[in-house]
């Protein structure tokens, strides 16, 4: 099986999503952690992590010890994207010498039950659920949905009082290191495609989700008890090469920004783009390109 996902993505978004989690391993930020282990119950937890992707937040998680056993739900809305978690986790337990087992809704890794729900967010927030989930996560995923209307639904889904950690929300400034003429119109129009994204039918997230965050958490009810910067910062290391499969990493950002400006003739000229993707991508190749993307974290709990 190839594992691919995303299907409107001009690359193998599965294959960029394994790339970004030693990205995410760095940028997730500590403090923001801290507090989430601190208001995670004891016990055996019921963890609903939306837009989970290949399911490479519950590995990490495992690695450092947040959640070893207990349920962890992996919702997505892309079916060959959870395919492929299978895959993915069956060959992240063997590894580490973890036993694991397939099993018809899921698998089991060590002592951690992991469930794959096949679901758009919107649509599973209409239907009703009868077990609320203790922690909640959301990892690259709230600067993709209409915040404001997702957020209430979202929380009912947690116990009262129940813990969620949202994490690596885009705020609105990416730098591409060294500087080009041409950065501020091409990041200006890639902002304003955010801003005007549709997906599934509804608004599918804007450019400073982040900072917006504060403020919809509190009129959610549910004000951030911790928040902070998780920003993806990736160079190359001194002999000239980008760690893990980064490089892949810089290459699927580049390609979505190449995608999403394709057809926005009227902001940015496409010669003026595909100069700078040029340039861009000869920096890429000579591991002189530098990407910072900035990021917000936070962590706190539903409504009592
Ligand atoms: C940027 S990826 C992040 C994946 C994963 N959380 C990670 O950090 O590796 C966003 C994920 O959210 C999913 N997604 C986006 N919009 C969604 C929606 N409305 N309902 C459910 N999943 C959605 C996508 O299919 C994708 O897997």
């Amino acid at each position: 099986m190839t594992c691919i996902g995303e299907a409107s993505m001009p690359f193998d978004y599965a294959r960029y999503l394994a790339a970004k989690t030693t990205v995410d391993d760095r940028a997730l930020n500590r403090h923001v952690l801290g507090e989430l282990r601190r208001l995670m119950p004891a016990g055996a937890p019921q963890v609903l992590e939306v837009g989970a992707g290949l399911g490479t937040m519950a590995a990490r998680l495992m690695d450092w010890g947040a959640v070893t056993t207990g349920e962890y739900i992996l919702l997505d809305a892309d079916r060959q994207l959870l395919d492929c978690s299978r895959r993915w986790l069956r060959d992240w337990a063997a590894a580490r010498g973890l036993r694991s087992e397939l099993l018809p809704d899921g698998l089991q890794v060590g002592d951690l039950r992991v469930r794959l729900v096949h679901a758009e967010l919107g649509r599973y927030l209409e239907a009703t659920h009868r077990t609320p989930a203790d922690v909640l996560i959301a990892n690259a995923v709230l600067d993709l949905v209409d915040v404001p209307a997702v957020l209430p639904g979202l929380l009912r889904l947690l116990v009262p009082g129940g813990v969620y950690w949202f994490t690596i929300n885009y705020d609105g400034e990416s730098i591409f290191a060294p500087g080009h003429p041409h950065d501020d119109q091409i990041m200006r129009a890639y902002h304003r495609d955010m801003d005007e994204r549709v997906r599934y039918g509804r608004p599918a997230g804007e450019s400073r989700a982040g900072r917006h965050l504060f403020h919809h958490l509190r009129a959610a009810g549910a004000p951030a008890l911790a928040a902070g910067p998780s920003d993806w910062v990736v160079s190359a290391g001194p002999d000239g090469h980008y760690p893990g499969d980064e490089a892949y990493f810089l290459r699927s950002i580049l390609d979505t920004i190449q995608d999403a400006l394709r057809n926005r003739q009227d902001q940015v000229d496409p010669a003026d783009l595909a100069g700078w993707l040029a340039e861009r991508s000869r920096q890429l190749a000579a591991g002189e390109l530098v990407y910072i993307a900035h990021q917000l974290d936070f962590a706190g709990r539903s409504p009592g």
